[in-house]
């Protein structure tokens, strides 16, 4: 077994972002009742409230996230003090999320006049000081292991297809991640203070390779179907293409709850207050209204799949696949044209399905 725990972030430099998360936004949105009944309840905890959204990305949707919160704070407790950090890694387009919270879609206005922070690194390590965040998000971002992971698979290029001692293995990662997130966030929250962590789950499925349908199933075999054709013409690299897999895990209700309630550390921190991946009403097709206009919903797809996609691909199956930046290029657009041809020849058959997990812990 090939074992290198390549030291690249697995989502370096994602593009396109604000252009193509749409289901990121919705998910912001769905949520915005929660986080409001949520800043209600920690809202006399102190008089310093903060919300900080880990792995906020650039986007609308790192705006959508904070807003209820401070919506809630400037309202009813306009004597405290009341900051927001974003937090993501250095290579996050800080501009561009700086840009939208100041800008007309932001969340400044004359009653809103939080302080703005920002924290520059992975959330594997600290971000925040010590007990001094009141309620913590992290959208669409936990899913993301600290190590992208090679093995010897191949035949897929995603953690649920994965069998045996190469699933073994990548959950072993996948739960030392989840574990030590949760860790650091519990010496980050202050005491009474919640974390929402919203992201892409599992569900049992009989039938299903290892009895499990996770979310993204379509995509990411859609993704496997382009390497596997592109790796029998030559053009990717057979060796690169075997060993690569995306370092993600999109956990079960059983693996999130399980890792929390038989670590000790954790189980004393945190009371969990929600912890469900089910499949939501929104769930099925993202992209369902232009099913019937394959050129525009194949184009949709690949643009969507590119955006949180194409970063990861290109340092762990294109480079080392190619000898210039030229090639890598050349790679990069002929991978995403025949997964566009794909999408549109055969539609619906790689959707886009999603079990939402939604992670409610309160700080002991
Ligand atoms: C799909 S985007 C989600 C962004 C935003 N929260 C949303 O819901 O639209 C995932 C984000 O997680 C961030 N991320 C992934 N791994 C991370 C890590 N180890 N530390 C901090 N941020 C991370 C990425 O940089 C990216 O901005």
């Amino acid at each position: 077994m090939i074992d290198s725990l390549n030291q690249l972030g697995s989502t370096d430099g994602m593009v396109d972002y604000n252009e193509n998360s749409l289901a990121q936004q919705q998910n912001a949105n769905r949520h915005a009742s929660t986080i409001r009944n949520l800043a209600e309840q920690v809202s006399t905890l102190s008089n310093r409230l903060n919300i900080t959204d880990y792995g906020c990305g650039p986007g609308q949707s790192a705006i959508e996230t904070v807003r209820p919160a401070l919506d809630v704070w400037s309202n009813n407790t306009s004597s405290k003090h009341i900051s927001v950090c974003h937090a993501d890694q250095p290579g996050n387009d800080w501009n561009a999320l700086i840009n939208l919270a100041f800008g007309p879609d932001g969340y400044m206005s004359a009653t809103h006049v939080p302080q703005v922070r920002t924290s520059v690194g992975s959330f594997y390590g600290r971000l925040m000081p010590d007990r001094s965040v009141t309620l913590a998000t992290c959208f669409a971002a936990s899913h993301w292991l600290s190590k992208s992971i090679r093995l010897d698979a191949p035949g897929t290029i995603w953690f649920a297809d994965l069998t045996g001692e190469n699933r073994k293995k990548m959950w072993q990662q996948a739960q030392s991640d989840w574990r030590n997130f949760l860790r650091l966030r519990a010496e980050e929250i202050q005491s009474g203070g919640y974390l929402l962590v919203s992201t892409l789950g599992s569900v049992p499925e009989p039938g299903e390779i290892n009895g499990i349908a996770a979310s993204g199933r379509g995509i990411y075999r859609a993704l496997q179907h382009v390497t596997a054709e592109m790796t029998d013409e030559g053009r990717l690299d057979r060796k690169t293409a075997d060993s690569f897999v995306f370092g993600l895990w999109f956990m079960t209700s059983e693996e999130a709850r399980g890792s929390i309630e038989n670590d000790a550390l954790l189980a004393d921190a945190f009371e969990v207050d929600t912890l469900d991946a089910a499949n939501a009403d929104e769930s099925g097709d993202l992209f369902s209204t232009y099913i019937n206009q394959p050129a525009e919903y194949a184009h949709k797809y690949a643009g969507y799949v590119r955006a949180f996609a194409c970063s990861t691909l290109r340092s762990h199956l294109f480079a080392p696949s190619a000898k210039t930046d030229d090639e890598i290029d050349g790679l990069e657009t002929d991978f995403f044209d025949r997964l566009e041809t794909l999408y549109r020849e055969k539609t619906s058959a790689y959707a886009f399905e999603q079990w939402f997990m939604t992670i409610i812990l309160r700080r002991k």
